[in-house]
């Protein structure tokens, strides 16, 4: 983040702690339709239009460290592997052989010089997909070699951070992230490392999941502790980016800046944890307040100077979804050795706030399928939930969704370009 952006987000801060109601002009939200997150017309809508084609992350550079190393990826339905060529490139393809559909990999990660399917072994080049042997060949009348490449899928990589995205025509991962890479190449991505990967499956739709991320109007009342809330979200500044990504500030609590030796929220000082190995480059202002972003559909990232997780959403069915949370840090430990005590405390810290959010997933869901609720009122400081949905919309094509599915389009003029 530049000085002017910090200067500019800490500015918004105080405009909000001062505000007595929304901005003036500020749209009155019609509530979201309770079927967006329960019919199966708009789950298939999802499935067909969306998932198909936006970008994703898919694993870490550190995955497939070295020519020939491959992991597999089935997040998104459609069996993927991804693999480094000779080239030292990663690349994706549908793990899906084209004599006649076995999976060529099997195993989750390894190591290999070749694709090799293996069911009959027809052999696939791993830098460009290209069929390049096929056990008793003179058996196939007319096999043109060439017609039959693993079918590829665009793979692109954000400061060490692996995305995929079934759409060929889709705009560069870069354009698609917008100001993100820059305000964020501070994390110094390229660096870090995978410290612990935590999963948990909830009986609800991926949205509901998604949304819980997207606010922090809940924060003070179900993850205080001992009565005090960390955060004080009357201050936090909502940026709604390009392409439904979004970035959230949330300042300190009275109770947590001052217990730092910080005069008032704004009064950022370079903290650093002691005990942990610290991303020096972080800025003040990220050390001092709850900073999260995120990226549409299904990632979201609070960020830190000493690590951070990423967290993300992977639909199974219109009512449960996968939730993953990836933590990275600028560690000089080896993580397969066990991790230290002191990140052992933050990961089960971590785990509970988890926790705490999870604990109204599943009665929401079924209260969304219940006849007592009518519609989603949504307020200015969940402003980030509608951008979310607007954005849904424009992916999936607006004449294709029912009009009674759709929400309007009323928060382009408060996003940021
Ligand atoms: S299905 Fe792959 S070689 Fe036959
Ligand atoms: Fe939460």
């Amino acid at each position: 983040m530049t000085p002017e952006l910090v200067t500019r987000l800490t500015e918004q801060m105080r405009y909000e702690f001062a505000r007595t109601a929304p901005p003036d002009g500020f749209p009155r939200f019609p509530d979201i339709p309770v079927e967006r997150f329960t019919s199966d017309e708009f789950w298939e809508l999802e499935s067909e239009h969306l998932w198909p084609k936006v970008w994703v992350i898919a694993g870490r550079v550190d995955d497939v460290p070295n020519v020939g190393d491959f992991i597999t990826f089935d997040d998104l339905g459609p069996p993927m592997i991804l693999v480094r060529g000779r080239d030292k490139q990663v690349r994706a393809f549908y793990n899906t052989c084209q004599h006649r559909g076995a999976p060529v990999v099997r195993e989750a990660k390894g190591t290999s010089k070749l694709l090799r399917c293996q069911y009959h072994s027809w052999s696939y080049d791993i830098d460009s997909g290209r069929l390049v042997s096929v056990p008793d060949e003179r058996d196939f009348v007319g096999l043109d070699k060439s017609q039959r490449c693993l079918a590829t899928i665009r793979c692109e990589v954000w400061d060490g951070w692996i995305f995929l995205n079934q759409d060929p025509d889709a705009m560069p991962l870069t354009d698609w992230l917008g100001p993100i890479p820059s305000e964020l190449a501070e994390l110094q991505g390229p660096r870090l490392r995978t410290v612990a990967r935590e999963s948990e499956v909830v009986p609800c739709n991926w949205k509901v999941t998604a949304e819980a991320f997207l606010e922090v109007y809940h924060f003070k009342h179900i993850h205080s502790r001992g009565g005090d809330s960390l955060l004080d979200n009357r201050g936090a500044v909502m940026s709604l980016l390009p392409n439904g990504n979004s970035r959230m500030i949330t300042p300190y609590s009275k109770a947590t800046f001052s217990a730092l030796g910080m005069q008032d929220f704004d009064d950022y000082k370079h903290i650093v944890l002691p005990g942990f190995e610290d991303i020096d480059t972080v800025n003040d202002m990220v050390r001092c307040t709850s900073s999260a972003y995120s990226v549409f559909p299904n990632l979201i990232t609070p960020i830190a100077a000493y690590g951070f997780p990423f967290i993300t959403f992977w639909p199974i069915d219109k009512r449960t979804t996968r939730i993953d949370w990836t933590h990275y840090a600028p560690i000089d430990f080896d993580p397969t050795d066990g991790l230290p005590d002191l990140w052992r405390g933050r990961l089960a810290n971590f785990a509970q706030i988890m926790a705490e959010d999870f604990w109204n997933m599943a009665p929401m869901q079924k209260s969304l399928e219940s006849p007592a609720m009518r519609g989603v009122p949504i307020n200015y400081q969940e402003r980030r939930i509608w951008h979310f949905h607007e954005q849904l919309d424009t992916m999936v094509g607006r004449d294709r969704i029912p009009t009674e599915l759709q929400v309007a389009q009323l928060i382009g003029p408060y996003i940021e370009r």
